[in-house]
């Protein structure tokens, strides 16, 4: 049976992790151009892992410069099934507190078509379900091992996905809010889909770090006040993976590595040809 490999696609500062051995730099190339850096793989506990940093070592690429499908493609030549997002995010409900945990089930997609979110084009066809763009099986597990590190987590919730790279103005986050969103971020729902694509189980752990800018009791959403909060939260985001890893089971019950099974339109013949 296939042991899991599992990819964990970091914000800033979380490129590897204490307890990693056999640690190795591959660089890799794609037929979607170079990913954001060198992947870090190593084993974890006996799990085999693999690091990516999405904005790359010293945060050089805006959201919308992310180059998602090289990332992807990468980490599926790398063999990953499992891919584990940690990324910031703002909260768009009181009772998210900055330093609060969210494991979203739904994302809501507000970029602006400047990514490229899908693998199929150029001849080939399909359309792969997306109902529900995130792995239930991963993101249960994700929640449970949160829970018990001592994180306050809230299970579920909708992260509302926008091109960035400026932060939103008060009129757009009062009318999201409105809409029923939870979180707030800039990446996710690229990675999401094309992982859908490369049937590999994607789930998030998000980190709130702010209010954005629709609470009148906090300061407006600052990159200092993101960095702070990150920096005060990183060591949960590692101790949640490490709990995560330690629990996977080899066989998971969801249908993620079989999303391509229907999905394909473009005659059989007409790809070969
Ligand atoms: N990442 C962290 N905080 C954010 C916010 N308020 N809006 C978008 N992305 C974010």
């Amino acid at each position: 049976m296939k042991q899991p490999i599992v990819g964990v696609i970091g914000g800033s500062g979380l490129y590897d992790m204490e307890g990693l051995t056999d640690v190795c730099e591959v660089s890799l190339d794609t037929p979607f151009g170079a990913p954001s850096d060198v992947f870090v793989t190593g084993v974890l506990d006996g799990v085999k892992m693999v690091f990516l940093p999405r904005h790359g070592r010293g945060h050089r690429l805006l959201p919308s410069e992310v180059p998602y499908r090289a990332n992807i493609h990468g980490m599926k030549q790398l063999g990953v099934d499992r891919i584990i997002s940690v990324s910031a995010v703002g909260s768009m409900r009181e009772q998210i507190v900055p330093g609060h945990i969210v494991i979203p089930d739904q994302f809501f997609d507000r970029t602006q078509g400047k990514r490229n979110g899908s693998f199929f084009g150029d001849g080939i066809v399909g359309h792969v379900q997306f109902a529900d763009p995130v792995c239930p099986d991963l993101s249960r597990l994700l929640a449970a091992s949160a829970r018990a590190v001592g994180a306050t987590v809230h299970e579920g919730g909708t992260y509302l996905c926008i091109e960035g790279p400026n932060f939103s103005t008060r009129a757009e986050s009062k009318i999201y809010r409105s809409w029923g969103v939870d979180i707030i971020g800039m990446t996710n729902i690229p990675e999401a889909r094309l992982a859908r694509e490369a049937e590999i189980c994607y789930g998030t752990v998000a980190l709130a770090t702010d209010y954005d800018c629709w609470h009148e009791g906090h300061d407006d959403v600052s990159v200092d006040a993101v960095i702070a909060i990150i920096q005060k939260n990183v060591a949960t985001a590692r101790r949640i993976i490490r709990e995560a890893v330690g629990s996977l089971v080899s066989r998971p019950g969801c249908s993620c590595g079989e999303a391509l099974r229907y999905a394909i339109m473009t005659a059989p013949d007409a790809i070969a040809a």
